[in-house]
């Protein structure tokens, strides 16, 4: 999606409200303002923020907001709009999930009228007052950068964080589902009264996702845990950023999954334990944003230290270039449907393996492979391209590509060096080997 706006993330501090106000930032928002209850923790993911924006521009701020109470509310818009000139993009990810047991016999009226307040009326303010202050504003391009030029325009995008108890529900969650089925309701409601100004409302429903929200539920309700467990289909919660792809349209290699990277270690007893879960780093756009690199890890020495998690820093820290010398890069890539790779040589030994769709592998000499799902090529610093042939050119595709440094390589005598051809532009400046060197010759193959 093409975000450049500004955005409001009401809740930002919790878990799906951060994974939202950060992957904004790195989507490309011109600002990000995090309001929350929790104004401390609204900073913290200010500061994240901050680390991850890609737009230039890029300005952030942590504000305090109750959303039960009108003028609070009022107040958090009419700054935005004094401070940042408009309010482009607006989710509101506050609400509250239920702690204990709840049963309609036995349920106080203050309790109830807690979620509601809170879940419902709270919904109701920020969204009323984000429609007062979007339909103030002019309208502007859905896609500036023209990437999108059917969008037409805009004044405005709403997203209300509903739930799966907004269309169904459960035992044991009265007060929870009653205040989600009327947020749904509002939400497709003010979709309607908001349309002729240029604004659209719309609702994600999330299943259970792994946030501090499920963690006091599972603290409060014995059995939750195991409840849950037994309840989802794919073995585990939705992590925070899953929602938040949704919530942005993120994923701008549009209709495959977001791949999940789980790192493990040792806890003080010596056993095995995830340390991380998360969706890779370094995410990098290639060739035009036909292609997007998600670096799952890479590593700088032979053998690696696992000492003190220094490699995980390592990991985190750098951003490879397309090898790292001395090292390795393990890299997924999702190409856009037909997407024709630039003919590049890496200095390395890559091993690929397709994940999704199917793809040709032409090498300098003519010579080409078709490869499916599962298939694995060894590819020995060879010259070559990819081409996703996916649904004839109609769907995305996937490869997973480890590479390793390789010793000085001689060909037909002549010592040959990596040429990334059209693909070192977007390697320029990064460690490793180095972007290489145009060939002319390219576009002859
Ligand atoms: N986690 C899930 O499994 C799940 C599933 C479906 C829907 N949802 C919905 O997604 C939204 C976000 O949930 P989460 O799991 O990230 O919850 P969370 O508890 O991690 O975050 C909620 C945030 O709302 C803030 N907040 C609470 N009351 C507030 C108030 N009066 N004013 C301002 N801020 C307030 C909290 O400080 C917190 O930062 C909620 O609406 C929730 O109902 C969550």
């Amino acid at each position: 999606m093409d975000i450049s706006g500004n955005a409001l993330v009401v809740g930002g501090a919790g878990g799906i409200g951060q994974a939202c106000a950060v992957v904004l930032a790195k989507e490309g928002a011109s600002a990000v303002v995090v309001a929350d209850l929790d104004v401390k923790a609204a900073g913290e993911v200010v500061a994240r923020c901050i680390q991850v924006a890609t737009n230039s521009d890029f300005r952030a701020e942590a504000v305090h907001i109750d959303v039960t109470k009108e003028d609070s509310v009022q107040g958090v818009f009419r700054r935005m709009v004094e401070l940042y000139g408009r309010v482009d993009y607006c989710v509101n990810c506050v609400g509250i999930g239920a702690e204990g047991p709840c049963d309609i016999a036995s349920m106080p009226l203050a309790e109830f009228q807690r979620f509601l307040n809170i879940n419902t009326t709270g919904t109701f303010l920020v969204t009323k007052e984000a429609s007062v202050a979007m339909r103030a504003q002019k309208l502007r391009a859905v896609s500036p950068s023209g990437a999108f030029p059917n969008r037409g325009e805009t004044r405005g995008s709403i997203v209300n964080l509903c739930s799966a108890a907004s269309v169904g529900t459960v035992t044991g969650i009265l007060p929870y589902t009653t205040s989600k089925h009327a947020q749904l309701g509002l939400s497709k409601t003010s979709a309607l009264d908001n349309a002729p100004f240029g604004i659209r409302v719309n609702a994600i429903c999330p299943s259970w996702t792994d946030t501090p929200m499920v963690q006091r539920a599972n603290e409060g309700i014995e059995g939750h845990a195991d409840y849950v467990k037994a309840k989802l289909p794919i073995g585990r919660m939705a992590i925070p950023d899953e929602i938040a792809d949704a919530v942005t349209v993120g994923h701008p290699i549009q209709g495959l999954p977001r791949t999940v990277r789980y790192i493990t270690t040792h806890n003080s007893q010596g056993k095995s334990v995830f340390l991380s879960t998360d969706v890779g780093d370094h995410h990098k756009e290639l060739v035009n944003k036909s292609a997007l690199a998600n670096i799952i890890y890479s590593t700088h020495k032979h053998p690696v230290n696992l000492n003190n998690e220094v490699d995980v820093a390592y990991a985190r820290k750098n951003e490879p270039g397309i090898t790292v010398k001395g090292g390795t890069v393990c890299r997924l890539i999702d190409f856009a449907p037909g997407h024709v790779s630039p003919l590049h040589r890496v200095r390395s030994i890559d091993y690929c393996v397709v994940i999704e769709g199917t793809f040709r592998l032409v090498l300098d000499s003519g010579e080409e492979r078709l490869m499916s799902r599962g298939d694995v090529t060894v590819q020995r610093g060879t010259n070559h391209r990819w081409i996703n042939v996916t649904g004839s050119g109609t769907l995305p595709g996937r490869i997973l590509f480890v590479l390793q440094d390789i010793q000085d390589l001689e060909i037909a005598g002549l010592r040959i060096d990596g040429d990334l051809g059209d693909l070192g532009k977007d390697y320029v400046g990064l460690p490793g080997h180095g972007a290489g060197i145009h060939q002319d010759k390219q576009d002859e193959f």
